[in-house]
C-alpha cells in the first residue's frame, strides 16, 4: 500500500469511529470513549483532510462543525407537502376520531401513540445511505433547504449504518432544543445582553434559520423522526418501519406504544399529561395514528390533514407556588409593570422564580395577596404569568395587595390614562430608568443601530457621561478610556460607530426619538407623509390624524413630545451633530415599482441588503425570497448565489446592478 493509500485509509477509520461515537452518544446516549477522546479522534481527521483535500467529504463527520459561508435558503418544493394534524383538546373528540375511523375501516386496526414533539419539522431525504437534503416545513409546499445546518446537528446521520435501508426515501421530523441546552443559551445571552429566546421551539427554529452554520453546530439541537415515505420501505405500517429506521441510525424515542382499542390510547394520553414533565424537551400533546399503510390510504386526507391521525393537545402546563413579594419595575415609557418574585418552581423544563402580574386591574380581578398560592403558566412570552390563586390555602390574615401610588424610582405620583390597563410614572425627563431606557432604545439595532450593550449605556449614564441621546454625539475618547469596560480599541469602535449613525435614514431616526406609540411602523409612515421632522412639529393634531394608521392617541402623544422643551433642544443638538431629519430624496415613496417583484441576491456596495430592500418598499415594489415565472427584476450584487443566477436566466429575467436599481427610481422621479 503506498503512503496516499494508507493515509485515505486512516481517513476512513477515523470517520467510521467518529460517526459510530456520535451516534452512541447523541442517539443512544451511551457514550464509549471521553470527550478528550473524542476531541483528538476528530483534530487527527482535521489535520488529515486539510493537508489532503482530494479526501474531502461532505459528509465527513468533520462537516458537523459547519461553514461561516453567508448563504440565502434556496426554496424547495416538498416531494409530499407537510401536512398538519387535526387537533382535539378533549378525550370526547378523541372517541369521535375513533368512531369516524371505524365507520371507513371496517376491519380491526392498530393505533400508534406518539409524543408530540414541540419544535421545528424538517423533511430530509436520503438517497444510497447518504443524507442529500434537509427542508423545513414552510408552508407545507415548499420550504427552505437548511442542508448545511442541519448537518451539523449530530444525532441525525449523515451516512446510514446497515445495508437494508432503501435507495431513497424520506424521513421527517422534529429538530428540537432540550431544556438544558435552552436554558443555557438564553443565560449566554443573558450575559451578552441579547434579548432572550421565549421558548426552546422559538430558539430551534431561529438557530435553524442562521446563515452561518458554524453558529448553529454550537447550539445543542436534537431531531427526533416520526414519519417515513418510500417506494421501497421494508414494511407496510408506520410502527415496524420507524422501529427499522433506528436500526438505519436516526433517533426514534421509546415512548411510542402500539394500543389495540381507543381505551389502551386514552391511557397513554393520561399517563404522558403527568410524565411529560420530567422529559428533557417539551411536548404539546400526543399523536395518535392508525398504523397499516393500507387503512391509511382508505382513510385518505382533508384538505390540510390526514384522516388517519390526529393530536390530542395537552392544556399549557401550569405549577403551583408561593408569592413571596411583589417587585414594581417601571419600564422606558415609564410604564409600570408588576412582577410577582416566586419561591422557585420546577415549570416545563426550567425554574421559574419570576412572574408576570400583568397590571393592577389583573391583580384586584384574581385577588392576588402575598405569601397566596399562585397559579404560573408559560405562554408565548418570555416571563411566564400568573393565572390563578388557589383561595382555599390563603392565609387567614392576608389582605388584598395594595397597589403602588408613586413611582418605585423617583416617587412621583403615578398617573393612569384613561383607557390604558397600566399606570405610568408621568416624570419621562427625571425617572432614571425612563432616561435609560429612552438611551438604550436611541442607541438598539432598528433604530440607531451604535452597538453598545444595555449595562454599557447604563454605565455611561451612571458616570454622568450621557443624560440624554444628543450626548452620545460629543463623547470623546479619553472620556471612555477611563472607563472600566473600555481599552483603545473599543473605545475608537464606538466612536466610529456613533459618527457612523448619523447616516442612519430619518425615519429609523425618528422611530430612535422614541416618542410615545411611536413605532417602527408609525414611524415610516410619518416619514413617508411628512417628509421632515419640521413638518412634523409643525403638524396639527388635526393635520396628524388626517394621515392613515394615524389615530388621536398616536397624534396627541407626538404633539405633548415637541410641546417639551428638552425634546425640541435635544433635537436642535442633534441636528447640529448632523443626524438625518428628512427624508431622503432618492428613497421617498415613490411609485416606479409599484406592482413588480423584485429579488436581491449578493452583496452590496452602496447599501446594505436591508437599505436595498427598504428602498424597493418605498418606490412600490415587493421583495420576494425566491426566483420564480413572476420575478420582474433580480438585482444582483457581488457574491451573487449561482442557484438563482441559473433560474434568472431560465425564466429570462432582467439581471440588474445596485447602480441600475438605483437609477431607475431615480429617472422616474426627475421625469
Ligand atoms: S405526524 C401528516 N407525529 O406536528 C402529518 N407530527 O401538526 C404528519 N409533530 O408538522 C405529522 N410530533 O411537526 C407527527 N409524533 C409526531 C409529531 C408530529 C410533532 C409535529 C409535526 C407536524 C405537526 C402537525
Amino acid at each position: 500500500m503506498d503512503q496516499l493509500q494508507q493515509i485515505k485509509q486512516r481517513i476512513d477509520r477515523l470517520r467510521s469511529a467518529l460517526d459510530e461515537h456520535n451516534h452512541r452518544y447523541y442517539v443512544l446516549s451511551q457514550p464509549s470513549v471521553s470527550d478528550f477522546e473524542y476531541d483528538q479522534l476528530m483534530q487527527e481527521l482535521i489535520n488529515l483532510e486539510t493537508r489532503y483535500p482530494e479526501f474531502f467529504d461532505e459528509n465527513s463527520p468533520s462537516q458537523r462543525i459547519g461553514s461561516d459561508i453567508t448563504k440565502d435558503f434556496q426554496q424547495v418544493v416538498h416531494k409530499n407537502p407537510m401536512l398538519s394534524l387535526a387537533n382535539t383538546y378533549s378525550l370526547e373528540e378523541l372517541k369521535e376520531f375513533e368512531t369516524r375511523a371505524k365507520k371507513i375501516v371496517n376491519e380491526p386496526y392498530e393505533y400508534i401513540c406518539e409524543l408530540k414533539y414541540d419544535g421545528v419539522s424538517i423533511s430530509l431525504s436520503y438517497r444510497n445511505g447518504l443524507l442529500i437534503r434537509a427542508v423545513t416545513r414552510g408552508d407545507g409546499e415548499k420550504g427552505d433547504d437548511v442542508t448545511a445546518n442541519v448537518k451539523t446537528i449530530k444525532s441525525i446521520p449523515l451516512k446510514l449504518r446497515g445495508n437494508d435501508y432503501p435507495d431513497e426515501f424520506e424521513i421527517r421530523g422534529e429538530i428540537l432544543l432540550p431544556h438544558e441546552g435552552f436554558q443555557k443559551m438564553n443565560e449566554e445571552r443573558i450575559s451578552r445582553d441579547e434579548p432572550l429566546f421565549a421558548n426552546p421551539r422559538n430558539a430551534a427554529s431561529g438557530t435553524l434559520k442562521m446563515q452561518n452554520s458554524s453558529l448553529v453546530a454550537k447550539r445543542p439541537l436534537d431531531c427526533l423522526f416520526y414519519s417515513i415515505t418510500g417506494n421501497t420501505l421494508p414494511y407496510q405500517q408506520h410502527f415496524e418501519n420507524l422501529m427499522k429506521a433506528k436500526d438505519w441510525g436516526f433517533k426514534i424515542t421509546q415512548h411510542i406504544k402500539k394500543c389495540r382499542s381507543i381505551d389502551e390510547v386514552l391511557g397513554f394520553v393520561n399517563e404522558w399529561e403527568e410524565k411529560r414533565k420530567s422529559l428533557p424537551f417539551d411536548i404539546d400533546g400526543i399523536v395518535v395514528k392508525i398504523n397499516s399503510f393500507d387503512q391509511q390510504s382508505r382513510l385518505g386526507y382533508t384538505a390540510k390533514s390526514p384522516r388517519w391521525a390526529t393530536a390530542y393537545k395537552f392544556k399549557a402546563e401550569q405549577v403551583l407556588t408561593r408569592l413571596l413579594s411583589v417587585d414594581f419595575q417601571v419600564g422606558r415609557t415609564g410604564a409600570i409593570t408588576p412582577v410577582a418574585n416566586l419561591e422557585p418552581v420546577l415549570l416545563g423544563g426550567t425554574t421559574v422564580k419570576r412572574a408576570s402580574l400583568h397590571n393592577a386591574d389583573q391583580i384586584a380581578l384574581l385577588d392576588i395577596r402575598i405569601n397566596d398560592l399562585v397559579y404560573i403558566e408559560k405562554g408565548g412570552e418570555i416571563i411566564p404569568k400568573v393565572v390563578g390563586v388557589d383561595k382555599g390555602k390563603r392565609d387567614f390574615h392576608s389582605k388584598p395587595l395594595e397597589y403602588i401610588t408613586h413611582c418605585p424610582e423617583c416617587g412621583t405620583k403615578l398617573i393612569r390614562l384613561e383607557g390604558e390597563a397600566k399606570h405610568y410614572c408621568p416624570n419621562e425627563s427625571g425617572c432614571p430608568p425612563q432616561i435609560k431606557g429612552r438611551l438604550i432604545h436611541f442607541v438598539s439595532r432598528k433604530a440607531m443601530d451604535i452597538g453598545l450593550a444595555e449595562a454599557t449605556v447604563a454605565q455611561l449614564y451612571d458616570h454622568d457621561l450621557i443624560k440624554n441621546v444628543a450626548d452620545f454625539y460629543s463623547l470623546r475618547k479619553e472620556q471612555l478610556i477611563s472607563l472600566e469596560r473600555f481599552a483603545e480599541k473599543s473605545a475608537e469602535n464606538l466612536i466610529a460607530s456613533i459618527e457612523n449613525s448619523k447616516k442612519v435614514p430619518f425615519h429609523r431616526v425618528l422611530y430612535a426619538l422614541g416618542i410615545r406609540y411611536v413605532g417602527e411602523t408609525v414611524a415610516k409612515t410619518l416619514a413617508v407623509e411628512f417628509g421632515s421632522i419640521d413638518a412634523i412639529e409643525n403638524a396639527t393634531v388635526e393635520k396628524l390624524i388626517s394621515v392613515d394608521e394615524i389615530g388621536e392617541r398616536i397624534a396627541e402623544s407626538i404633539n405633548s413630545y415637541f410641546a417639551d422643551h428638552e425634546n425640541t433642544d435635544c433635537i436642535k443638538r442633534l441636528k447640529e451633530h448632523g443626524l438625518q431629519f428628512q427624508i431622503n430624496k432618492a428613497v421617498q415613496k415613490g411609485t416606479t415599482l409599484s406592482g413588480k417583484s423584485l429579488i436581491i441576491s449578493g452583496v452590496f456596495s452602496q447599501h446594505s441588503r436591508e437599505e436595498i430592500k427598504e428602498i424597493i418598499e418605498q418606490n412600490g415594489g415587493k421583495n420576494v425570497s425566491s426566483v420564480s415565472g413572476n420575478t420582474d427584476f433580480l438585482v444582483a450584487g457581488k457574491n451573487i448565489g449561482p442557484g438563482k443566477l441559473e433560474k434568472a436566466h431560465k425564466y429570462g429575467i432582467p439581471i440588474i446592478s445596485e447602480e441600475e436599481l438605483l437609477d431607475m427610481i431615480r429617472e422616474k422621479k426627475g421625469s
